[in-house]
């Protein structure tokens, strides 16, 4: 501090500083983002659009498939003339994990390198970095350590918010890199996330989504004062549906493998739980299911589908797919169609094999052409669209209880979401934002649905 008029205060405060992100990936790194955001805000730092203008830059990236990682590299070469001189420059998330001592060989210009397990340490890291020439390196596994550690400030949430119950993965598929990016499976404790999504609700949050590489391999002791054996996601479900202020309670992503009864008959039982559920499959071949040790059959799949739509009948259900894994041959491809079509999804990602390095099926035999993955992605992707666009048109004619979380793109409009997710735009008063309000859907389209607020308020 050099100005001399300053009071105590601001002469002990941190002078101001600022810290640009930039995100890719899944949505527990949009919540990593915002907690190291929260981190850094009593250390001075506040968040800026403009990388120009920053004095700290966090790359907070993906490592899943081979286009992601190489976003990374890019952007460091764009950002190498954009940025400020003095600034210093680091990457956080799953590629700083996977690929730490590479990032500082291909790109000196890195001042720290941090995985996604150590950041509650970027506050010391930070400070080292700035005593220190030369790079530092942050990349071992200390999960429970983090959450505890980034419990603190969150900026001020929206109607709907996300809370990470769980994070890592003991699955190892074949394919995949979570496993070595994020770690092993570890639980936060029940009564975190209950004091968590408390203080949302009492923040204006209406909905959350408890957030987990596999959120449904969840458990956790029962609350302080319950006691009894350990609880698994439905009923953490169902205690959190208790929370006043809160209306609705989704979760993402869920393993096939971990959908318990308990979790289930929340369906059917806790209204508040919405009926929409992403269950990815993968592949509908029980041969490449096998291959990418997912551990299940695909008539497991539809088995488990046909109880979860016996418990809640309307539940719209999504999933993720990959196309030519090694092995898949037209056959295998086939069946993926042909489970696509017998569950009918309301909407899905599929994506195209990538060799990840380090994993088993980077190595494996019979490898699938490029083009062949590319048209059978454009054949898997003209169906889900199909599927989607009838699953939204289905909503036509019919009154659903939309939560409205933000002005819409035209004066005098709203959006929000159905229980189905769907995004919804309607005519409403602002003073209707944070409230869940009865809409009839006139209109669809892909990505949409629009409709008129109903005279009678829904529930
Ligand atoms: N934990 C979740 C999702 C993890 S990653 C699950 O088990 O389903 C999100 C999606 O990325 C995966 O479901 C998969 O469809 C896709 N994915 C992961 N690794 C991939 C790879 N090597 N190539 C292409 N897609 C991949
Ligand atoms: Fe990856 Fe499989 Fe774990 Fe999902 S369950 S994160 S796809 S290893
Ligand atoms: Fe990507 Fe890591 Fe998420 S690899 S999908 S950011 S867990």
């Amino acid at each position: 501090m050099t100005t001399t008029s300053s009071t105590l205060a601001d002469a002990t405060a941190p002078a101001p500083k600022r810290v640009h992100f930039k995100t890719w990936g899944c949505q527990m790194n949009a919540y990593d983002t915002e907690r190291m955001a929260g981190l850094l805000r009593p250390l001075g730092y506040a968040v800026t659009e403009e990388a120009s203008q920053a004095d700290l830059l966090i790359l907070n990236t993906c490592h899943i498939r081979e286009k992601a990682a190489e976003k990374v590299y890019s952007e460091l070469g764009r950002l190498k003339a954009q940025r400020k001189p003095g600034s210093k420059l680091a990457v956080a998330g799953c590629v700083a994990q996977a690929e730490g001592a590479e990032i500082t060989a291909r790109a000196p210009q890195v001042d720290l390198v941090i995985g996604p397990q150590s950041y509650h340490r970027l506050p010391e890291l930070i400070a080292r970095s700035a005593r220190e020439a030369g790079e530092v390196l942050h990349t071992e596994f200390e999960a429970e350590a983090k959450f505890d550690a980034l419990e603190g400030e969150r900026p001020a949430p929206g109607v709907s918010a996300f809370v990470t119950v769980q994070e890592g993965c003991d699955k190892f598929c074949t394919f995949c890199v979570v496993p070595y990016t994020r770690g092993a499976e570890v639980g936060r404790a029940t009564d975190r996330i209950v004091s968590e999504v408390r203080a949302l609700a009492a923040q204006g949050v209406r909905e959350v989504t408890l957030l987990g590489q596999n959120v449904n391999a969840w458990r956790g002791a029962p609350p302080a004062g319950i006691g009894g054996e350990a609880w698994g996601l439905g009923q953490l479900c169902r205690h959190l549906a208790l929370i006043d202020g809160i209306e609705r309670i989704r979760f993402t992503t869920s393993h096939p493998n971990d959908m318990d009864d308990a979790l289930i008959r929340a369906f059917a039982e806790e209204p508040k739980l919405m009926p929409y559920l992403h269950l990815p499959v993968q592949s509908g071949s029980t041969k490449i299911l096998k291959a990418m040790n997912r551990r299940h059959t695909a008539e497991d799949y539809l088995r488990l589908i046909e109880r979860i739509r016996a418990a809640r009948p309307d539940i719209a259900i999504s999933g993720d797919f990959i196309v030519g894994f090694p092995g898949e041959d037209e056959a295998a491809f086939e069946e993926t169609m042909r489970l696509t079509r017998e569950v009918g999804y309301a909407a899905c990602f599929s994506f195209k094999y990538s060799r990840r390095p380090g994993t088993p099926g980077a190595t494996m035999p019979k490898q699938v052409a490029e083009d062949a993955k590319a048209e059978r992605l454009a054949r898997l992707q003209a169906l889900l669209d199909q599927q989607r666009l009838d699953f939204n048109r289905a909503q036509i004619g019919r009154t659903l209880p939309v939560l409205f979380e933000a002005e819409g793109r035209h004066e005098g409009q709203l959006k929000g979401r159905s229980p189905y997710l769907q995004a919804v735009h309607a005519d409403a008063p602002a003073t209707l934002i944070g409230q869940i309000a009865a809409v009839e859907i006139d209109a669809a389209a892909q990505m949409s649905l629009s409709g008129r607020l109903s005279v009678v308020a829904a529930a």
